[in-house]
């Protein structure tokens, strides 16, 4: 690490948790146990040229609420992301899922751009309300939606891509919000089960990698402790933990029911999509800033992958522990991580105070669109060592590793999505050398998209997504050209052929942006004839009746 880095402070959080003092303890012990990476080393600058294992699956993802749209149609329940992005003030700009990708509508057109990048698997969600309208199975099932999922999946598997499923990607059914608190209920435990349950008995014979859960600690922290996500929740310092321990038995449930009714005939592998940034101690030789920085890794990925593979857990230990074939990991950045005690930690306790830490970030990072993701590529790679030494080298998807842009950019020469794909596969590549046990990769996202309480205004898409045109085109961003060199060389093969690559994929892209520059016209067009031909008609109408009365009263 740069031990004289510039760096500003962006958070000052307050920990107080007494139990977590144990997990610290064993993450020291086996962090200074990994045989094969140099926690201590940072190469951070050079680059590895070299291919992939055989098979390595590469792959794009997206999620139900984010790009479906068709919030309303053929009998889908409501959401707690529809009810939430309709209240005024939540989202940016007050914008909704309502439409979104309209991807409801365009299996094909999708599944033709996964084939234009020669993916080998396709990452998306089940909308729950969509399946089961009030989130109660023996309330209604509702066919129209399974059937829109069998075309989906027929599509893929026609055009040989593997579809990889999340069951839950943060869009509950309201009335389970409603009537029982959503996530804060024990109940939910069971209902997601019996969707769980559906989904193996109908799409099962097709579908051989289940994820439970995406990203449960945004379910828990932000749409139960800080409310910026729905439900909208602001249950300081219990909402979080409550969640996250409903959620953890709601997985193991699913895992075991597929473990008992359906992984003998189904053959199929269940996991769970964790999301984690690296934390990184500002003074690798203080002992305080390196049980801080694990401590936010254990307070981001730890919460849930402990339980889940060590059975570190009350109670229910051994019903948890071992419940995961495969883990997905979803990873955008990083931060430097320094000890810092919060006050008044013991008056407003919350999971930010308990974790008694700042977050720091070096000005130097890139950060091309969202305001909290810089690009820093070296992190992605100790995270992934992180998990092969704290978890017993699990299988590993990644689920999630993007980078956003603003949406006062329509540019589709995506130069620094670029580097951002190169740099972390890169870092990827480098740990697979070290032994971490990665199977595929997802890059995030195939489409721009909807993003949560950020609404459109950041675009991570692959492809770009014109969202003022009622027809939704997509358009290949310069990102599409390299990645799919990737892919198709299964790495990098020397330094002359990918910068080849870089080039002519810039190169290409303005081709395309000249199509998107001339759109607006064309969606004025539409506009035009939406709004002017009506109306024309309409007062052609009016005079042609006026003309007629008029040569009417004539005769007479
Ligand atoms: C979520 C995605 C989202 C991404 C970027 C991830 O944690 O799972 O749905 O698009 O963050 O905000």
């Amino acid at each position: 690490m740069e031990q004289n880095q510039t760096v500003t402070v962006l958070q000052a959080q307050e920990y107080h948790a007494a139990p977590l003092v144990c997990h610290v303890f064993v993450l020291v012990l086996c962090l200074s146990s990994a045989e094969d990476f140099d926690w201590t080393k940072n190469d951070h600058g050079s680059f590895y040229y070299g291919t992939f294992p055989a098979g390595f699956s590469w792959g794009a993802g997206s999620s139900a609420y984010q790009t479906e749209g068709a919030w309303d149609k053929d009998g889908k329940g409501l959401s707690i992301w529809d009810v939430f992005s309709h209240k005024k003030g939540k989202i940016q700009q007050n914008d909704t899922g309502d439409s979104s990708c309209e991807g409801y509508h365009k299996i094909k057109d999708d599944v033709g751009l996964m084939k234009e990048l020669k993916l080998n698997h396709y990452r998306f969600s089940i909308s729950w309300p969509r399946l089961i309208p009030t989130g109660i199975k023996s309330d209604h099932i509702n066919e129209k939606g399974i059937q829109y999922y069998n075309e989906l999946i027929d599509h893929l598997l026609e055009n040989k891509i593997t579809p990889i499923v999340t069951l839950y990607h943060w869009d509950l059914p309201q009335f389970l919000q409603e009537r029982y608190g959503g996530w804060q209920n024990i109940s939910m435990v069971n209902h997601f089960n019996e969707f769980a349950n559906l989904c193996f008995e109908r799409f099962g014979n097709r579908i051989k990698y289940w994820m439970t859960f995406n990203n449960p600690w945004s379910v828990a922290v932000e749409g139960y402790e800080t409310g910026e996500h729905a439900p909208g929740l602001r249950l300081r310092g219990t909402g979080a933990y409550k969640a996250a321990h409903h959620i953890i038995k709601a997985h193991a449930k699913v895992w075991h029911t597929y473990d008992t009714q359906w992984r003998a005939k189904q053959k199929g592998l269940v996991g769970i999509s964790l999301s984690g940034h690296w934390g990184e101690p500002v003074d690798i030789s203080n002992q305080k800033d390196i049980e801080a920085a694990e401590r936010y890794v254990q307070f981001y990925l730890g919460w849930f992958a402990t339980p889940i593979f060590h059975g570190d857990y009350p109670q229910e230990k051994s019903y948890i522990k071992g419940t995961c074939d495969f883990l997905g990991v979803g990873h955008f950045t990083t931060r430097y991580i320094t000890q810092k005690n919060h006050p008044s930690a013991r008056s407003s306790s919350s999971y930010f105070t308990d974790r008694d830490l700042a977050e720091l970030v070096d000005p130097r990072w890139p950060d091309p669109g969202s305001e909290w993701l810089y690009s820093v590529p070296w992190g992605f790679r100790r995270l992934l060592n992180f998990v092969k030494s704290q978890y017993g080298n699990p299988m590993i998807y990644v689920t999630e590793n993007g980078v956003s842009e603003k949406i006062q950019c329509t540019e589709l020469c995506d130069d620094w999505r670029i580097q951002y794909f190169k740099d972390y596969t890169n870092e990827m590549l480098k740990a697979i050398k070290d032994g971490v046990n990665v199977k595929g990769y997802t890059a995030w996202s195939l489409l721009d998209k909807f993003e949560w309480d950020e609404g459109y205004s950041e675009r991570f898409g692959l492809y770009y997504v014109d969202f003022r045109n009622k027809n939704k085109p997509r358009y290949p961003k310069a990102s599409v050209q390299f990645y799919k060199r990737i892919i198709s060389s299964n790495g990098f093969p020397n330094q002359r052929e990918v910068e080849n690559w870089r080039r002519k994929a810039v190169e290409t892209c303005s081709t395309s942006n000249q199509l998107l520059a001339a759109d607006p016209l064309t969606s004025h067009m539409e506009m035009v004839t939406e709004i002017v031909v009506p109306t024309v008609c309409t007062l052609s109408i009016l005079l042609s009746a006026v003309f007629l009365m008029f040569l009417l009263r004539r005769r007479n």
